[in-house]
C-alpha cells in the first residue's frame, strides 16, 4: 500500500529522520512508501500541504515542535504532558500529535544511570527540555533548570560559576541546548568543568558530533558520559510504531 512520510521544519539541511525512513523502506521492501522533506517557512503553509499530499505521518522539528499543535485535531498524552509534537499521525482524516521524544530520552537516560536517581540540571528551557523533565518526573528524579537568565526555576550560568559547589548536589547534568553541534563544535554550556567528577553522569541530546565538548570536558574527569544518538534512534522507532498502529 502507497504511502507517504515526511518532514516539517525550517531550515531543513540534512535530515537524519529522511536517510533513516528511506533505509527502513528499503531494508522491508517497501518500494511504494516515500519520505520527502517539507522546509515551510510558516506555518500557515501547512494546511496547504496537508490538502496536496497524501500523508500518512509527519515528524516535526525546530522550530515548529509547539506551534504545530494549533493545527492538530487532538494529542495523545505523551504530547500532551510535554507540551510538544515531534510525530503526528494522520488517522482518516484528523490529525493526532505524539511525543516520541519523551520516551526516547527516557529509555536512554534509564539504560545509562540504572538504579541510580542523582538529582539533575537541566540545561536550556526550549522543546526538549520539556521532555527531558517529562521523562525526569516519571523516573521521580529531582531536577532544576539552567538557563542564561536565572528565573524562580532556573539556575543562571553565571550562578552556577559563582557557587561552583553547586555541581555537588546535583551529579546529573543533561544539555538541552544546540551548543557544542557540529558545526559549533568549539561550543559548550559555561559550566565549572573543574568542579566535575568521577560520581558525575553527563547526557548531551546532541548526538552529532558523537562527543561534543561538553562530553569530551566530562570525560576528562573521569565523568560517565552519554549523547543523543540513542534517544534519536529509539525516536524514530516509536514514530514507525505510531505510524504502523
Ligand atoms: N537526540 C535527540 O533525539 C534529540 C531530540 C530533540 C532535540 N535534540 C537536540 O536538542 C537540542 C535542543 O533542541 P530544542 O528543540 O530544545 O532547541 P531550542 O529550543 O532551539 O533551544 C533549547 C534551549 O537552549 C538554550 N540555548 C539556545 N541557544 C543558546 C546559546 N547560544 N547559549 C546557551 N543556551 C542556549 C535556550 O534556553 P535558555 O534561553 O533558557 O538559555 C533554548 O531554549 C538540539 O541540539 C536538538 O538537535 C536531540
Amino acid at each position: 500500500m502507497e504511502r507517504h512520510f515526511g518532514l516539517i521544519g525550517y531550515p531543513l539541511g540534512h535530515s537524519f529522520s529522511q536517510g533513516y525512513f528511506q533505509k527502513k523502506f528499503e531494508a522491508l521492501g517497501l518500494t511504494d512508501h516515500t519520505y520527502n522533506l517539507f522546509p515551510l517557512t510558516s506555518l500557515n503553509e501547512f494546511p496547504k500541504l496537508v490538502q496536496n499530499n497524501k500523508l500518512t505521518g509527519l515528524n516535526v522539528t525546530i522550530p515548529y515542535k509547539q506551534d504545530v499543535i494549533a493545527f492538530l485535531d487532538s494529542l495523545d498524552t505523551s504530547a500532551e504532558k510535554v507540551g510538544a509534537v515531534n510525530v503526528i499521525k494522520f488517522n482518516n482524516g484528523k490529525l493526532i500529535g505524539h511525543n516520541t521524544d519523551y520516551p526516547a530520552f527516557k529509555k536512554s537516560l534509564d539504560a545509562f544511570i540504572g538504579q541510580t536517581k542523582p538529582s539533575a540540571l537541566v540545561l536550556g528551557t526550549g522543546g526538549a527540555s520539556k521532555a527531558v523533565m517529562a521523562a525526569l518526573d516519571d523516573l521521580e528524579i529531582e531536577y532544576h533548570q539552567v538557563s542564561r537568565i536565572a528565573t524562580a526555576s532556573a539556575f543562571s550560568y553565571e550562578q552556577l560559576i559563582l557557587s561552583p559547589d553547586i555541581l555537588e548536589e546535583f551529579k546529573l547534568i543533561i544539555n538541552t541546548t544546540p551548543l557544542g553541534m557540529s558545526p559549533q563544535l568549539d561550543t559548550c554550556p559555561n559550566l565549572p568543568y573543574d568542579q566535575l567528577t568521577d560520581s558525575h553522569y553527563l547526557f548531551d541530546l546532541v548526538y552529532n558530533p558523537e562527543t561534543t565538548l561538553f562530553l569530551s570536558k566530562g570525560q576528562q574527569a573521569g565523568s560517565k558520559t552519554k549523547n543523543g544518538l540513542e534517544m534519536l534512534h529509539i525516536q524514530a522507532d516509536l514514530a514507525w510504531d505510531i505510524w504502523n498502529a
